[in-house]
């Protein structure tokens, strides 16, 4: 190797060692820059999260004075903390279900409208045993929420067959209604035996009471 190939290639590694140094040095101030916008956005965040914590506090206290409700007044299921709650939905049988009749004062009071199951223990003087509702307990009477029958056993089924479109809404009505409600909450699903299609429909109910408005 000649002296001027030589100088060239300690030229070209000193030339690349202050590179490598220089962009160290950048990357680091980069890195400190942005760990230091990340911990601006953060201090932001925390002073809106305490402002909005702090305004929201007020609201309720404020709701509390004049209208003796925590969100002046309105109440849906969001306003109910049990809907917050992770819970594992169960599956019930139809016999399981059953036993949630208000029979048993020990279990919660449980009801089931399209295979959904509702916990309606708060719904105790509707449901409980003895009270206007308590034929809608312990089983899935979609049929009867679609027909407004009460009087017949044979409308406390799951057996939507032959319904006509209004009852068929009627039942959806319900099932939103329960699902909207601000105490009871879904609890799981039950399985519903299959209908048999060569079973009787049952026939319409003579004395159906439509609900008031
Ligand atoms: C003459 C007819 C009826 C009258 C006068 C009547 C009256 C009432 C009244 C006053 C309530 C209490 C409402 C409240 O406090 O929010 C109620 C609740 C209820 N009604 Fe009727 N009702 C009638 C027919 C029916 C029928 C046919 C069904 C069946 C689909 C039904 C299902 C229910 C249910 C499930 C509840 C309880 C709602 C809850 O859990 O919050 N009602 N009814």
């Amino acid at each position: 190797m000649t002296d001027s190939e030589l100088k060239q290639r300690h030229a070209q590694s000193s030339t690349s060692t202050n590179g490598d140094a220089a962009t160290k040095t950048s990357a680091r101030q980069s890195a400190r820059v942005s760990s230091s916008s990340r911990g601006n956005r953060r201090a932001w965040w925390a002073i809106v999260a305490r402002i909005v914590v702090t305004l929201l506090g007020l609201s309720v206290c404020m709701s509390y004075l004049i209208t003796e409700t925590a969100f002046w007044g309105y109440s849906s299921k969001w306003t109910n903390w049990r809907n917050y709650v992770p819970r594992q939905q169960r599956v019930f049988t139809q016999l399981e279900l059953s036993q949630h009749d208000g029979s048993n004062a020990n279990l919660p009071l449980l009801l089931a409208i399209e295979g959904d199951v509702y916990d309606v223990s708060s719904g105790w003087g509707f449901y409980g045993p003895g009270s206007s509702y308590s034929l809608f307990a312990g089983r899935d009477a979609s049929r009867a929420f679609g027909t407004n029958c009460l009087s017949r056993s044979d409308h406390l089924t799951h057996d939507t067959r032959g319904l006509s479109e209004k009852e068929l809404a009627g039942i959806k009505s319900w099932h939103h209604y329960f699902d909207n409600h601000q105490q009871y909450v879904k609890i799981g699903v039950v399985q519903l035996s299959p209908i048999d299609p060569a079973a009787p429909i049952p026939p319409p109910c003579e004395d159906a009471k439509p609900r008031p408005k």
